[in-house]
């Protein structure tokens, strides 16, 4: 693909101040961030009622001040990690995400663990009931993943070899990747696959995969996943990239390396994606993340940020405050992420602060919920649903794909 060169603005430090400090005046109720209409929380991330009928659009970010309608008047998808029993069981959930999406993702649905309960079956109930509610209301979908270090079923370790463990990547790149051929808007193909600190000069992690299929993995499941679907964009997915940390370059890099030396040998790929599970307090986001969009743009690469989220689990405050420094991350990360014409699609890691997966894996100390995301568990838009808003309106760029 061939990205614009539209002229991009960028965003002054008072305009993000100016931002945050609105942000603050909502949190302590001295502003309205629009009608709250879709019920009430009590903060306890436990879920609430909604007040109103399910299906009721909410007043004020609903229509043309949806989150998708911003995003596409400034060239972006937009949308959630989702689960597919809640778009079944939950109407406001689903009302919510056909009112405000226009790309998804299966947060645990297309993933080995999910669909394959042992080496000769498939279980696609879930993937296909989600590419049907997705295509049933005109929003995209992503394939999330295809390979990945983790998720990997139990009988594949006590079944694969080397000598067969190609075969079974293939087969499952082509079965999984084929039954949804020309559906799919884009496939996370690889998924985490480089790791410094496991000190092999190629950056690539010591994974079943490297061990299994040998050190030309990517190149395996890229090639398959481009025979068996042609249309979707092919990704390469991961995380750890975006502070301003050594860590973090250092991985950048070896990512660059990688992505440099699949264009040299014609190894098919469309898309980086960058998770951004970021963190509100901690390493700030900033000049190296924008060189790594530079390059990979420079590569023809589209960019993705594909898991969005803000823990705060590293602020030991107020409530308000706690919203406010994770609305301020939003908006200090995308401001000049956006500005890159590179970066077309946004997607956050869930619909609402209830079913985060922060309150499982990397939970608070103090073990208080999370509130990382753009809805609240009662299904009110955040402070954060807000921020990202206000900078998709900043976005300088109007078209793109
Ligand atoms: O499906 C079982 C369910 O049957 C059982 O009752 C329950 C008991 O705990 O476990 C359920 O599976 C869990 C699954 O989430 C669904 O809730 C798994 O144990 C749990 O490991 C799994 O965690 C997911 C994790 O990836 C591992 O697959 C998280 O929800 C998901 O948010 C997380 O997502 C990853 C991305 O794929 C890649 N990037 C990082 C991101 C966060 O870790």
């Amino acid at each position: 693909m061939r990205v614009g060169t539209t002229a991009t603005r960028q965003i002054s430090r008072r305009d993000l101040l100016a931002n945050s400090a609105r942000a603050a005046l909502v949190a302590a109720g001295s502003v309205l961030p629009g009608s709250l209409s879709l019920g009430c929380g009590d903060h306890s991330g436990r879920p609430q009622l909604p007040a109103l009928a399910p299906e009721t659009p909410s007043k004020g970010v609903s229509g043309s001040a949806s989150l998708r309608a911003r995003a596409a008047a400034k060239g972006l998808l937009t949308g959630f990690a989702v689960v597919p029993s809640l778009l079944r069981n939950e109407p406001i959930y689903a009302a919510t995400v056909r009112e405000q999406a226009s790309i998804l993702v299966a947060e645990n649905a297309m993933k080995w663990e999910a669909l394959r309960p042992s080496e000769t079956t498939y279980n696609f109930d879930d993937a296909d009931a989600l590419l049907n509610f997705a295509e049933q209301n005109h929003i995209k979908l992503r394939g999330h993943n295809l390979l990945w270090h983790r998720g990997i079923p139990r009988w594949f370790i006590a079944t694969a070899t080397p000598v067969n463990a190609r075969k079974l990547l293939e087969s499952h790149i082509e079965t999984v990747a084929g039954r949804y051929a020309g559906r799919i808007h884009s496939w996370d193909v690889v998924n985490e696959a480089i790791q410094v600190s496991d000190g092999r000069p190629d950056g690539l992690r010591d994974s079943p995969w490297l061990r299994l299929v040998g050190g030309d993995f990517v190149e395996v499941a890229f090639k398959a996943a481009r025979r068996a679907d042609p249309q979707a964009l092919l990704t390469y997915n991961d995380y750890g990239i975006e502070a301003e940390s050594s860590p973090d370059e250092a991985k950048r890099q070896a990512i660059l390396l990688m992505l440099r030396r699949m264009r040299a040998r014609r190894i098919p790929i469309d898309a980086v994606g960058i998770q951004s599970h970021l963190t509100a307090s901690g390493p700030r986001y900033g000049a190296g993340l924008i060189r790594f969009i530079a390059s990979a743009r420079e590569l023809d690469l589209q960019v993705f940020l594909t898991e969005m989220d803000v823990n705060d689990r590293a602020v030991a405050a107020p409530i308000a405050q706690r919203d406010a420094a994770v609305a301020t991350t939003y908006a200090e990360y995308l401001d000049p992420v956006l500005a890159d014409p590179a970066v077309t699609t946004v997607l956050f890691w869930g619909v609402s602060d209830r079913d985060t997966w922060l309150n499982h894996e990397d939970s608070r100390p103090d073990r208080k919920p999370e509130r990382p995301l753009l809805f609240d568990p009662s299904f009110k838009p955040t402070q954060s649903f807000f921020a990202v808003r206000d900078a998709f309106d900043r976005r300088a760029i109007v078209h793109g794909k």
